[in-house]
C-alpha cells in the first residue's frame, strides 16, 4: 500500500459532492481534491496507511497535472489550492464548467436519494444575474492570526497561510488590508463584514476560548486602513465596541437591517436580493394567512413576508441566535402581525402548539432541518413549504422524508452564489 510520501497517478471521472473528483486506484474509489473533470494527475494520498486500511474510500490531493482537463484554467487565486488557503476549491476550473459541475452534483444527489416527484434533469445551477467573473462577491471574510502572521486557514486545517488581496471578496473588504494589520497576539480570528450597499464595514476581533477582552485590546492600535470601519472585540467575558458600532447596516430593496457585526448574513453581495425574490415567488404568501419563517436570522425574509401577509395575517419567525433575533425584532417593529422568537426551532414550535400555519419558509444551516423538525412540519403545515438550503446532501435527505409523507416537490431553483467554491444555494418548493 503506498504511504503518504508517495504520489500515485489517477485518472479522474466526474465530480463528487464536496469539491472533489472521483478516481479509482486498484479498484478503490479515491476522492481527488484540486482536480478537474476527466484529467490525469499525480496525487498525494491524504490519509495514513492505518486510516486507509479501514476506509471504504481514499482521499487524495493533486500535486501535478499530467493530462489537463478541457475545463482547467489558470487559477483565479493561486494562494488557494494545494499548499494554500481553503474556500476556493474550483478556482482552477472555468466558471461555466463550475456551474455545469455543480448542476451534475445536485442532480446526482437527487437521483441517489430517489427523489421521485421532481425530475433531477430539471435542476440547472444559475449564476447571479450579470455575474460573469465570479469575483468580488464576498461581503464576509474570516482571517486568522498565528505567530504574528495574519492570513487565512488552509483547507480543513488550522494552519494559517499568508494572503494578499482576496479575488472573491468585494473591493470594500480588500480595502481594509487586514493581512497588513499589526494586532495583539491574543487575537486569533478577524472577521470582516462589509455591506454591499456601501455602508460602514465592521471588523470583529476574537481570541481563543480562554482569551479575555483585555488581552485582545491591550496595546491595540487600530490600523489607519480601518479608520472608517467599526471595530469590535468579542471574548468570553463580553463584547467591547472599540470604534463605531457593534452592527452593520444592510439594505435590501427598501428595507434596512441592522445586523450584528458577527451575525449571519448572506455572503454574496447579490444573494439577499436574489434569495428574497426567489423565496417570495416560491412561497406565494397570501394576505391574511399564517406563515412561519424558521431560522430567520436577522429577518431578511421576515420583513417582506410580514408585509405580504398584511395586518390580517400572522408571521411567526424563529431564530437560535439571540443577537440575530434582536435584529429581526428591530426590522419587524412596524409590523404588529409579526413575532420573532429566540430559540431552537424544533423546541420552540413544540412549545407553541396552536393553529397550524398555511405556509412555512425554512433556511437551516448546513445540517439541514433534520427528521424531527421535518416530521413536525409535514404534519402541521397546511399548504406549502419552501426550503432554502446551502447543502444539497442534507436537503435531499429532508426532501425524501417529505415525499415519503406524501408531499410533492414542485420546484427547485439552484443558484451559484458561491462562485469558485463547490457550494450551491437551492430554493425548493414542497406542496401537500
Ligand atoms: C443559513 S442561516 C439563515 C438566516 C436567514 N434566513 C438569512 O437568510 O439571513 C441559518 C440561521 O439559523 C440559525 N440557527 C442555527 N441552528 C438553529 C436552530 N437549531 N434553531 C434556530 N435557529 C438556528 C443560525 O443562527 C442562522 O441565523
Amino acid at each position: 500500500m503506498p504511504d503518504q510520501t508517495q504520489n500515485i497517478t489517477l485518472t479522474c471521472g466526474g465530480p463528487a459532492n464536496g469539491g472533489t473528483f472521483v478516481a479509482r486506484h486498484e479498484g478503490r474509489v479515491v476522492f481527488v481534491r484540486g482536480a478537474a473533470p476527466e484529467e490525469t494527475v499525480s496525487a498525494r494520498l491524504l490519509d495514513t496507511p492505518a486510516q486507509r486500511a479501514k476506509a471504504s474510500f481514499w482521499r487524495a490531493q493533486v500535486v501535478s497535472v499530467l493530462e489537463p482537463s478541457q475545463d482547467r484554467v489558470a487559477s483565479i487565486w493561486p494562494e488557494a489550492g494545494e499548499k494554500g488557503v481553503g474556500g476556493a476549491d474550483y478556482a482552477h476550473i472555468a466558471l461555466p464548467a463550475q456551474r455545469r459541475i455543480k448542476t451534475e452534483v445536485v442532480q446526482d444527489l437527487f437521483r441517489r436519494a430517489k427523489i421521485s416527484t421532481y425530475l433531477a434533469e430539471d435542476i440547472q445551477v444559475e449564476p447571479a444575474p450579470g455575474d460573469h467573473s465570479g469575483l468580488g462577491w464576498r461581503t464576509r471574510v474570516q482571517f486568522a492570526q498565528q505567530d504574528g502572521l495574519i492570513g487565512m486557514r488552509g483547507w480543513r486545517s488550522h494552519e494559517v497561510f499568508p494572503v494578499g488581496e482576496n479575488p472573491l471578496a468585494t473591493a470594500q473588504v480588500n480595502a481594509l488590508r487586514v493581512p497588513e494589520a499589526r494586532l495583539p497576539q491574543a487575537v486569533t480570528g478577524i472577521e470582516v463584514a462589509a455591506p454591499a450597499c456601501g455602508s460602514r464595514p465592521a471588523i470583529v476581533l476574537r481570541g481563543g476560548e480562554s482569551a479575555r477582552l483585555s488581552e485582545l485590546t491591550n496595546g491595540l492600535k487600530i490600523p489607519a486602513a480601518w479608520e472608517d470601519a467599526s471595530v469590535i472585540a468579542l471574548a468570553r467575558d463580553g463584547q467591547r465596541t472599540l470604534q463605531g458600532e457593534d452592527h452593520v447596516s444592510e439594505r435590501v430593496g427598501n428595507n434596512t437591517f441592522s445586523v450584528h457585526a458577527a451575525g449571519f448574513w448572506q455572503v454574496h453581495r447579490q444573494a439577499p436580493e436574489l434569495l428574497t425574490a426567489s423565496v417570495m415567488s416560491a412561497l406565494q404568501p397570501v394576505a391574511g394567512e399564517h406563515v412561519w419563517d424558521l431560522f430567520c436570522g436577522s429577518g431578511l425574509f421576515s420583513v417582506p413576508l410580514a408585509r405580504a401577509l398584511g395586518e390580517s395575517g400572522r408571521l411567526l419567525a424563529v431564530e437560535g441566535s439571540t443577537r440575530a433575533v434582536a435584529s429581526a425584532r428591530r426590522a419587524l417593529a412596524d409590523y404588529p402581525q409579526a413575532r420573532a422568537l429566540a430559540g431552537d426551532c424544533l423546541r420552540t414550535l413544540r412549545q407553541q402548539g396552536g393553529e397550524a400555519p398555511d405556509r412555512v419558509l425554512l433556511d437551516p444551516p448546513r445540517a439541514g432541518a433534520g427528521k424531527e423538525l421535518m416530521r413536525l412540519l409535514l404534519e402541521r403545515v397546511k399548504r406549502r413549504i419552501v426550503y432554502v438550503s446551502c447543502d444539497a446532501a442534507t436537503l435531499v435527505r429532508d426532501l425524501k422524508q417529505a415525499e415519503n409523507a406524501g408531499w410533492h416537490i414542485t420546484d427547485v431553483r439552484a443558484l451559484d452564489v458561491f462562485p469558485h467554491t463547490h457550494h450551491v444555494e437551492t430554493v425548493s418548493v414542497l406542496e401537500r
